[in-house]
């Protein structure tokens, strides 16, 4: 999909009288994360867990402060995103975007997916503050646009994003990305069941890819040649996944994640976490997202339950969810228990 900056003119800045509200989906990178940055093909799904935004009037009302030249607002923050300074800089820069000004507005964030753990959350929250800021100030965005604003946000949390984690956050299902390409859309003949597991670590997407690029720059020759292996895992495990091999798939994660510890993105924990998946039975498993510490996704024919449950009795939080069942994501109840809508439709081929 290509990136692109849409005129707003159409927004109509001001107050709003009733509550606006906007909501996203996390995802896994399920094949090809920091290759996608330097123009290689990545796979990534959206999971059932959600960010959801909802802004209200409130004229008045108390207030924190925001660093000096943003705006003032009330904010209501679940544990976790209220610590990261970026955050109050995404909420001005989206602001900005709508010309909103946001004197007056409550914000509440609310969320079941965990955040810095290379689940999307940034993403998701971009995603669904652009679309509450859509509703707010009236005016029918496409999703392609919800994409290229929440981009434009998503920046500010990560710096040099390839712009994969918004695209699954606005559309949802599975697909299949590359940077300035028209991002297609799989289709998995039945669902690909995963075992998450959280790892311990702070960490940062942001500060890897940065890392990373710094690498990069000082002996490109080796770090192209470790992207395009993972290219071609990508391309593998898109065929994979169409045939419904899942055995081929998880042997693809488990190559994959071997290749981000050539690239210097995972961590002891991270690869203790695959291990321990290998050892109880997993068909794949690989670090998800940036690395540098968050999650491990863990692809389960059977035993998801026993897996979790090995996890846990090393400490670690786990959960499971099936990826990929359907193309389109549809209604479901957020966590704030409002409907919301993610269309999934547009922009993305069949
Ligand atoms: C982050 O979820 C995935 C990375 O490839 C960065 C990006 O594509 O923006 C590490």
């Amino acid at each position: 999909m290509m990136m692109m900056t849409v005129p707003f003119a159409d927004a109509i800045p001001g107050h709003a009288t009733e509550p606006a509200q906007g909501a996203a989906w996390g995802k896994v990178i399920l094949l090809g994360e920091h290759a996608v940055v330097y123009g290689r093909t990545a796979v990534a799904a959206a999971i059932d867990r959600q960010v959801s935004v909802r802004l209200t009037p409130r004229p008045g009302s108390a207030r924190v402060a925001l660093p000096e030249d943003a705006p003032r607002v009330v904010l209501s923050l679940p544990g976790g995103i209220e610590s990261d300074p970026r955050l109050l800089r995404a909420l001005a820069r989206a602001a900005e975007l709508f010309r909103v000004p946001l004197d007056d507005v409550e914000i509440e964030i609310s969320s079941d997916l965990p955040s810095s753990v290379g689940l999307g959350s940034s993403a998701a929250l971009s995603v669904s503050l652009v679309r509450a800021l859509a509703t707010w100030t009236g005016s029918s965005l496409e999703d392609n646009a919800v994409c290229a604003h929440a981009f434009d946000v998503e920046r500010i949390f990560h710096g040099f994003p390839s712009g994969i984690d918004n695209t699954v956050a606005t559309y949802g299902g599975l697909v299949a990305f590359r940077r300035g390409h028209q991002t297609r859309r799989l289709t998995a003949p039945r669902p690909l069941p995963l075992v998450i597991a959280l790892g311990r670590a702070a960490r940062n997407t942001g500060t890897v890819v940065r890392s990373l690029r710094e690498r990069w720059t000082a002996t490109p020759d080796r770090y192209e040649a470790l992207f395009d292996i993972i290219g071609h895992i990508a391309a593998s495990g898109e065929r994979a996944i169409s045939t419904g091999d899942i055995e081929t798939l998880g042997s693809l994660m488990f190559h994959n994640h071997a290749v981000l510890r050539r690239l210097g993105v995972s961590t002891e924990e991270l690869d203790e976490l695959v291990d321990l998946a290998r050892r109880n039975g997993a068909l794949g498993a690989k670090l998800t997202g940036g690395g540098g510490g968050g999650a491990v996704i863990c692809l389960c024919e059977r035993g998801r339950a026993e897996l979790i449950a090995a996890f846990s009795k090393g400490g670690w939080t786990a959960f499971s969810t099936d990826v990929g069942a359907v193309a389109r994501l549809g209604r479901r109840r957020s966590p704030t228990g409002t409907h919301v809508h993610l269309h999934g439709h547009s922009r993305v081929e069949p």
